[in-house]
């Protein structure tokens, strides 16, 4: 007999679920900078108008076609808009497939660190050390495969669980501990002598600063930070209850997710402005800057611990996001049990993360230029991403606009006020926007 597709269990273990998806390493890592570099509170503005426009409509767009399809992100498309468009669902598959190869080696270096961070928990001087540390890791092939391998099991643990019981379950606990902490590192930010600097730095708005070169980053940003065109809404929405209002629901994990990526930047900023230390972006900031500016506070290992839990936390609900939409694929298209396909895909990306895993290391191979590692980055985030999305974007707006409009307001049941926006949006807007986005970051 044929199982029952899983279906979220609650409305509240749905979003949690869903701003996990969203929240990941960007909110930390990246906004914060970008809204320094680009005006402050005048981007932070801009970001929302952004995100409750632009990132909310296709966040509906892809649940409507999620819970539509009641199917993964190939199925889905295939059940909507027959075989071609499932390419378009194979697009969001490829691309979740190889993120999480190399985001879970990423996930393996916070693992690495917190165990850095637990052996130095009271020692919080020899945090000062990261810079060897963090070179020390990433040309260790040893190393990163181990943690990438550590991290991997993990995911397919929570994942062969199920929807319900596994994913929603962790993510109940995860996200409002994720917040929790991140709370308490803003106080403790706040509270450094110096900080106002940090905030001013941070926040002061700056409209001239904004400039379209701002614009593009706030809408690049706010587009990756909702995980979208990868299949993952897609996938979370096809396990949404059809009495579960979309468009009430979405606007939710969009504040989330800005809300977590901007307080994120009230930990960052004070702390680096009140020890003396430059913040930057990416990688450096969190493997190395910010060990260092945590080893000048008092109980700064703890600090750094909790600091590196939260940030495992905002990759590995991410990572089960990525890993999901190709568990999927295995269970609705390839008929796999939910075990099996778990356990294949797992390896599979697992094998795939290993040139990922060796790509720094002094002898691994460079494709024109750029590591392994940064190259599968750059095709998915650059290429693939903005040209799903703009399929997606066709698709509800111009091909299957009747059922998407069925889709979202639930039949009619549920009128959405704001329909002609969202449609407008779809239709117009949005493929315009990506166009843009795509031709402004498709340079190798
Ligand atoms: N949305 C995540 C972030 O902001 C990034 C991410 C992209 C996660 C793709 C999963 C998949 O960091």
């Amino acid at each position: 007999m044929k199982e029952k597709r899983d279906e979220w269990a609650s409305r509240f273990g749905f979003l949690m679920a869903a701003a996990g998806s969203a929240i990941g390493l960007g909110n930390i890592w990246r906004f914060p900078y970008i809204t320094g570099k680009f005006g402050g509170a005048a981007f932070v503005a801009f970001y929302l108008l952004v995100g409750l426009t632009f990132g909310l409509s296709i966040t509906i767009a892809e649940w409507a076609i999620g819970r539509a399809g009641r199917s993964d992100s190939v199925g889905s498309f295939k059940k909507l808009g027959g075989n071609l468009w499932s390419i378009v669902g194979w697009f969001g598959f490829i691309s979740a497939f190889v993120i999480l190869s190399y985001y879970s080696v990423i996930s393996g270096w916070i693992v690495y660190y917190i165990k850095f961070c637990l052996q130095n928990l009271f020692h919080a001087d020899r945090l000062s050390t990261s810079d060897a540390v963090f070179t020390t890791l990433i040309t260790s092939p040893k190393l990163c495969i181990t943690f990438h391998l550590i991290n991997m099991a993990l995911v397919v643990a929570v994942t062969i669980k199920g929807v319900s019981q596994g994913i929603e379950r962790i993510c109940k606990v995860l996200m409002p501990s994720l917040f929790a902490i991140l709370l308490i590192l803003v106080v403790r930010s706040l509270t450094l002598e110096g900080a106002m600097e940090g905030v001013k730095f941070y926040l002061v708005p700056n409209f001239h600063n904004l400039g379209t070169e701002g614009m593009l980053a706030a809408t690049g940003q706010s587009f990756y930070s909702l995980s979208l065109a990868m299949g993952i809404s897609i996938t979370y929405g096809s396990y949404l209850k059809r009495e579960e209002k979309i468009p009430h629901l979405a606007p939710t994990v969009v504040f989330f997710d800005t809300l977590v990526a901007f307080l994120a930047g009230l930990v960052i900023f004070p702390a680096c402005f009140a020890t003396g230390i430059v913040p930057g972006t990416g990688p450096g900031l969190a493997f190395v800057t910010l060990p260092r500016v945590f080893a000048q506070m008092p109980f700064g290992g703890v600090f750094a611990t909790a600091f590196f839990v939260l940030f495992y936390i905002a990759a590995i609900t991410s990572a089960i996001a990525l890993f999901e939409v190709v568990v999927a694929y295995g269970i609705d298209q390839l008929k796999l049990n939910r075990r099996t396909s778990a356990l294949v895909m797992g390896f599979l990306i697992f094998a795939l993360g290993v040139p990922s895993a060796t790509a720094e290391a002094p002898s691994a191979p460079r494709i024109f230029g750029k590591g392994f590692l940064d190259a599968a980055d750059f095709v998915i985030n650059n290429w693939f991403i903005p040209v799903t999305a703009i399929f997606i974007c066709i698709f509800v707006g111009w091909v299957w606009n009747k059922g998407a409009k069925d889709e979202i307001t639930n039949g009619g049941a549920a009128p959405f006020k704001l329909y002609p926006v969202w449609l407008f949006i779809c239709r117009f807007v949005a493929p315009v926007i990506l166009a843009i986005l795509l031709v402004n970051g498709g340079k190798w």
